[in-house]
């Protein structure tokens, strides 16, 4: 059996594909992307967990995959996508910087997401994905970095084209002169700021310390880079999904309204029911076998976290959305070295959006069919219609 990621009905639904390969054959070489894949739960956890056999470094590949996470150029990915030791120390000043940051930019996303709302309060429907879901994170990444509002027009631009190109296939030139204007653009915020007082994302970047060691500006100017990478099309993505999700699944969504203490658990359960990232790639570093398949050093590999969400082996009926399931270990967020950074900030964005959401509008339903990206990797929706009144 093929994996076939691109049918119609793999994207409406991957679900069934990844179930049926599960048991037919759960590493399994696609020649058509050039890797090996991972579908269950446990083979998945454990290359998450294995940065000896199993590198987050691309340019380790002797055969570069050919799925979209691909089309990330490394460089810009770099500091935070290496191998320990190389990035322990920045993906260490990032945790902190981002910590305290994060905390203060709580109160801002509640109000973000008011003023968002409060553009659509008059219309009777509206698109989910580019009316609300795509305006949310990118406001607060602005907010994190303190992008200066007569920039943030530009700002914003330049995060919608570098998001929607990870997943094009590789060196998709709008994204790589993307890449090169916000790094230019990141380069002049740093030099404002090196010298200004604040408590920006930026500031504390450049001041952070970890065992006497500090950013230099250019990994500064990277590690924005990466923020805008893996936090914009992740988070509207789990947003417009989630919502997708509690839609169509009534009787979940009467619980949660009726009890808004379940939002926590409901936003990991809608992590886990319709992961944003679905695969995240990793390069073979030592010759191994997993399950009965032998790995080549320089192979490619996509490690199936959505897949892995859904394996009845973990998760009692995985294909039931439960706002309240506990536990609910999935690895929608990674696991080990490269687990998500952003993962708080994701998760208080969504729980804002999604209880706002349900409060303000308690009529709220589904408008016309959904539309799906062509996307394999960062799963999510290119229109969600809703009636809001
Ligand atoms: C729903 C939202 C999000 C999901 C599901 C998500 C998921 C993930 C996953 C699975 C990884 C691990 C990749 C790997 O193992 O190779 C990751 C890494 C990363 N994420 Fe997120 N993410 C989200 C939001 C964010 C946000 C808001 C930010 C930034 C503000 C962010 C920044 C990053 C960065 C920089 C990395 C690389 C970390 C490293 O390689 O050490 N993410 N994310």
């Amino acid at each position: 059996m093929r994996f076939e990621p691109f049918t119609d009905a793999a994207l409406a639904d991957p679900y069934p594909q990844y179930a049926a390969l599960r048991v037919a054959d759960p590493v399994h070489w696609s020649e058509k992307l050039r890797a090996w894949v991972l579908f269950r739960y446990d083979d998945v956890v454990a290359a998450l967990k294995d940065d000896v056999r199993f590198s987050a470094d691309r340019r380790r590949a002797s055969r570069p995959s050919r799925a979209g996470a691909d089309a990330a150029p490394a460089a810009a990915l770099r500091t935070v996508a290496s191998d320990p030791p190389d990035g322990l120390a920045v993906r260490a000043l990032l945790n902190a910087a981002l910590v305290p940051r994060v905390r203060a930019v709580g109160p801002r996303i509640d109000a973000i997401v008011a003023e968002l709302l409060a553009e659509l309060a008059g219309r009777h429907e509206v698109d989910l994905v580019a009316d609300f879901a795509h305006a949310l994170p990118i406001r607060v990444i602005a907010e994190l970095l303190d992008v200066p509002e007569p920039e943030r027009d530009r700002f914003q631009a330049l995060s919608r084209t570098i998001a929607r190109g990870m997943d094009r296939l590789y060196g998709s030139d709008d994204v790589s002169s993307g890449l090169r204007e916000i790094g230019a653009y990141f380069l002049e915020l740093v030099g404002t700021r090196a010298d200004a007082g604040g408590d920006d994302l930026v500031r504390q970047l450049l001041d952070a310390e970890h065992h006497g060691d500090r950013l230099a500006p250019l990994e500064v100017v990277a590690t924005c880079t990466a923020l805008v990478f893996g936090g914009n099309e992740t988070t509207v993505n789990l947003i417009a999904n989630g919502m997708l999700a509690l839609l169509r699944h009534p009787a979940e969504l009467a619980r949660l309204r009726d009890d808004p203490s379940l939002v926590p658990s409901a936003v990991e359960e809608l992590v886990r029911y319709d992961t944003p990232p679905q695969f995240v790639s990793r390069v073979v570093a030592t010759r191994c076998e997993v399950a009965d398949k032998v790995l080549e050093v320089g192979d490619s590999m996509l490690l199936g976290i959505g897949p892995a969400n859904r394996d009845p082996a973990t998760f009692a009926e995985p294909d039931q959305l439960n706002v309240s399931r506990a536990p609910n270990p999935h690895v929608g967020f990674g696991l080990g070295t490269h687990f998500c950074p952003g993962a708080q900030l994701a998760r208080m964005e969504a729980r804002v959006a999604v209880s706002t959401l349900l409060s303000r509008f308690p009529c709220l339903t589904l408008a016309g069919e959904p539309v799906w990206r062509r996307t394999m990797i960062l799963r999510g929706l290119e229109h969600l219609p809703v009636r809001l009144h």
